[in-house]
């Protein structure tokens, strides 16, 4: 086990010795690429991809995207970047911007729905309306940005209550949110009703995609009803996409589009009052890394829509032989119909999901405790987080080879447990329920 210094060695280390120890270390870190963990890595199962992107991050390591002008080719990878999502979402080639990830995304949308909202509408005091369901991020970008957020609950179908939105709308509201779909529950919200209450409302309306948005438009390829979601909805000006996700990039890659250029150039910060000359950025960061950029472009080049395309049909494959297997599980609720690739589910008498989750988890004696399961700390198991209302898993293609062997796992964790109260689950009363797969 290496030996992790608290004060800088007086001598270095050999590196031989070091990358030695440095693979020991990584002995206990999460094992995605065995198929069997469900969050953090969307795995690709994609060897050839994986060799791409190893050259491309060695090409790009040393270099700094904070100045594009140094870079013409990085620049144009990442405007590519940028005109492909545009044409994948419905919007013009250059209305977006490449960020670090989807909290970097939503950072930007929230950062210019305040300032459109104060400079465009004289609303100085912003704030936003989201589902209970939509992903933290928001609320960070809300204290960073010193605005308010309103958290509305959903409906029990898991979807944001457009009737409940309508009524939270106030004189300050900038901006609405829905999620395609939400981290927690998978299910995607009504976007076509909550573009329309923000244009009726004359406010903005962000989709937060980071997880469905390189995925949705390859479910639809592969004959799912998909609901509109993107650009083609009325209302909606902006939304959220992470290539790290369902595009299959390397971490550190989102867009952030726009529906129109004019609410992009709320993101750009520029200064020409400093000695060290003219400083200007489209996103927080200063120096950026290069090989997510390049990474990223390389990524979405290399599968191009064909491919994207298998990845999603393996992911819909895993997922719903998944899904049939639960269903016919006795002790086994699905708890929300998934509509995409994540898959909430639970014992019959909640109680027993910490156990299930430990049981799956493989009881590392040091490692058992529910708190533990629900970070996805690593056992010698499965990896499944573990949420207030159930287990949550995301299916990536990497699952579909494993899948028989997962559903094993369950019946024999099944097998330790009891599951003998029953209980309420939550009910899918969706208008969409017939899209569910
Ligand atoms: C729906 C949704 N939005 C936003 C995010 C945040 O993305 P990131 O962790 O890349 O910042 C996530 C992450 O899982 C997500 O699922």
């Amino acid at each position: 086990m290496s030996d992790y210094p608290s004060a800088l060695p007086e001598t270095g280390r050999d590196a031989t010795e070091l990358l030695a120890d440095i693979a020991a270390g990584r002995e206990t870190d999460l094992d995605w690429k065995s198929g069997r963990a469900f969050s953090l890595v969307y795995n690709a199962a994609d060897d050839d991809l994986e060799t791409l992107q190893h050259e491309v991050a060695n090409l790009f390591l040393h270099d700094n995207a904070l100045n594009p002008m140094a870079y013409p080719s990085l620049q144009a990878m990442e405007q590519s970047i940028v005109a492909m999502s545009a044409d994948l979402f419905g919007t013009d080639a250059r209305s977006g911007a490449l960020t670090s990830g989807g909290t970097e995304s939503i950072f930007c949308a929230v950062q210019v729905a305040r300032d459109y909202a104060r400079q465009v509408l004289g609303k100085p005091e912003p704030s936003i309306v989201i589902p209970s369901t939509a992903h933290p991020a928001f609320d960070k970008a809300a204290k960073y940005l010193d605005i308010e957020v309103h958290r509305i609950p959903v409906g029990p179908d898991g979807r944001a209550d457009v009737v409940a939105t309508a009524a939270a709308i106030a004189d300050n509201t900038a901006m609405l949110v829905g999620s395609a779909p939400c981290y927690p529950y998978g299910v995607i919200d009504a976007i076509t009703d909550l573009g329309a209450l923000a244009q009726d409302a004359g406010i903005l309306c962000h989709v937060d995609a980071c997880l469905g948005g390189w995925l949705l438009p390859f479910w639809a390829a592969n004959g799912q009803d998909v609901p509109e979601w993107t650009f083609e909805v009325e209302g909606v000006t902006s939304l959220s996409a992470d290539i790290h996700k369902y595009g299959y990039g390397y971490k550190g890659a989102s867009v952030v589009m726009y529906r129109d250029r004019s609410l992009l150039k709320f993101q750009f910060f520029s200064f020409d009052d400093w000695p060290g000359g003219f400083y200007g950025s489209a996103t927080p960061a200063g120096t950026r890394p290069a090989p997510p950029i390049a990474g990223a472009w390389a990524t979405l080049v290399h599968l191009g829509r064909e491919g994207l395309q298998a990845k999603a049909a393996d992911v819909l494959a895993a997922t719903q032989r998944l899904v049939s297997f639960l269903d016919a599980t006795d002790g086994i609720d699905v708890l929300r119909r998934p509509e995409m690739s994540v898959v909430l589910f639970g014992t019959t008498d909640p109680a027993n999901n910490e156990a299930l989750a430990t049981a799956l988890h493989g009881n590392r004696a040091d490692r058992s405790d529910f708190e533990s399961a629900s970070r996805s700390i690593p056992g010698t198991g499965w990896k499944v987080d573990v949420q207030q209302e159930g287990l949550h898993l995301m299916i990536s293609p990497g699952h579909l080879a494993v899948m028989a062997d997962f559903e094993a796992a369950i019946t024999a964790a099944l097998a330790t447990i009891s599951t003998t109260q029953p209980t309420q689950t939550p009910t899918n009363q969706s208008r969409y329920a017939d899209r569910a797969i």
